[in-house]
C-alpha cells in the first residue's frame, strides 16, 4: 500500500538506519532509492536488506509481494541528484548538525517543490533543519527506532513552520510504512532520547562507580523492568558515538546538568570502542 500523494520516496544515507528505512519503504511497495556517497556502504546496505527480508519472509512476516517488492522497487546509487524526482526525502546521514544542515540546503534546490524534506534525526532541532531550506513547511522529522524493520515507532516531529499538509501526509507514509507515528514537539532529543539517553547514561555512571558489573546492571533491567535488552547492551546497540552526540545535544540545549554525559562514556568513544559496529563497547562482538 502506497499513499495517492507520495509513491517515491528517497533515503539519504545507508548505514543501519538508512538501509532500514529503505527495506521498510520498498517491501510496503514506494519506489525507493537509496542515496549514500559511498559506494562500499551501498553494496553493505544492499547485502543487509537481503538477510533481513529473507529472515522476515521465512518468519512469514513478509509475503511474497513484500519479499519481491526488496528487489524490484529499489534502486540505489552516489548520486544525490537520483532524489529529485522523490515525493518524500528522508534523511539519515550521520547526526552531526553541519553537515544536516548543508544536505538539507542540497536537497532543497535540487527536490521537486512540493516534495518533503524529513530528517531522521534523533536529536537535532527540526526547525533548524528547515530553516535551512526555503521550503519550511515542507520539513518534518521522521525518527525510526533500530532495528527499523522489526519497531513499529516512528516519532513525528513539527517543526516551527511544519504545514498540517505536511503532517497528515507524513502520518498518511508512516501508516502505509506498516508504523505506528507518535508526534513530539520540536525539543532536544524529542521524547525518546530525553528519556533513553538519561537511562543509558545513568547505567553508564553505575558501570565507573563500580555499583555493579556490566552483566548486574543489564540483569536487573531485563530481569526486573522486563526491558528486551539491557541500557549497557542497548548502548553497544545503537552505538556509543550515537549516544555521545545525543547527550551532548541534551547537555548544551536543555542546560542541565542531569544530562552530562558520564565521563566512561566519553573515555569509550575516544578509545574508538562504539559498541557493535567497532566490535568492542561494553561487550565484545568480535567472537
Ligand atoms: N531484520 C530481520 N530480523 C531481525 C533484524 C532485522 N533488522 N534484527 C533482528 N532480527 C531477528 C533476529 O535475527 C532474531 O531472529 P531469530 O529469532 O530467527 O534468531 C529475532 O529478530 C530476534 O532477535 P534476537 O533473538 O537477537 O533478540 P530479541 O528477541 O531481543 O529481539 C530486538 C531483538 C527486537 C532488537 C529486541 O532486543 C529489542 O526490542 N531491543 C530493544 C531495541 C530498542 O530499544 N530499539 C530502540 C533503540 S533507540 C533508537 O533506535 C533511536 C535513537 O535515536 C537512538
Amino acid at each position: 500500500m502506497t499513499t495517492a500523494h507520495i509513491q517515491r520516496i528517497a533515503v539519504i544515507g545507508a548505514g543501519t538506519m538508512g538501509n532500514g528505512i529503505a527495506q521498510v519503504s520498498a517491501t510496503s511497495g514506494f519506489q525507493t532509492i537509496l542515496i549514500d556517497i559511498s559506494a562500499e556502504a551501498l553494496a553493505r546496505a544492499k547485502e543487509t536488506i537481503r538477510q533481513s527480508v529473507e529472515k522476515l519472509h521465512s518468519k512469514g512476516k513478509l509475503d511474497d509481494a513484500a519479499r519481491a517488492n526488496a528487489l524490484t522497487q529499489m534502486i540505489s546509487g552516489t548520486d544525490m541528484a537520483l532524489a529529485a524526482d522523490a515525493d518524500l526525502i528522508i534523511e539519515a546521514a550521520t547526526e552531526n548538525k553541519p553537515l544536516k544542515l548543508k544536505l538539507f540546503a542540497d536537497l532543497d534546490a535540487l527536490a521537486k517543490p512540493s516534495a518533503i524534506l524529513a530528517s531522521n534525526t534523533s536529536s537535532i532541532s527540526i526547525t533548524s533543519l528547515a530553516a535551512a531550506t526555503k521550503r519550511p513547511s515542507h520539513v518534518i522529522g521522521f525518527h525510526f527506532m533500530n532495528p527499523v524493520p522489526l519497531m513499529p515507532l516512528v516519532e513525528m516531529i513539527r517543526g516551527y513552520d511544519t504545514s498540517e499538509a505536511t503532517v497528515t501526509a507524513a502520518l498518511a507514509v508512516c501508516r502505509a510504512l506498516g508504523k505506528t507515528p507518535l508526534e513530539a514537539n520540536d525539543s532536544p532529543g524529542f521524547i525518546a532520547n530525553r528519556i533513553l539517553m538519561p537511562m543509558i547514561n545513568e547505567a553508564i555512571f553505575c558501570l565507573m562507580e563500580g555499583v555493579g558489573t556490566a552483566e548486574a546492571i543489564d540483569g536487573v533491567m531485563k530481569l526486573g523492568m522486563n526491558h528486551p535488552m539491557g541500557p549497557l547492551t542497548l548502548a553497544d546497540f545503537v552505538g556509543l558515538d550515537v549516544c555521545l552526540a545525543i547527550l551532548e545535544v541534551l547537555h548544551s540545549e536543555l542546560g542541565d546538568d542531569k544530562y552530562r554525559p558520564c565521563p566512561l562514556l566519553r573515555k569509550m568513544v575516544a578509545a574508538g570502542h562504539y559498541g557493535r559496529k567497532t566490535g568492542r563497547g561494553f561487550y565484545s562482538y568480535t567472537s
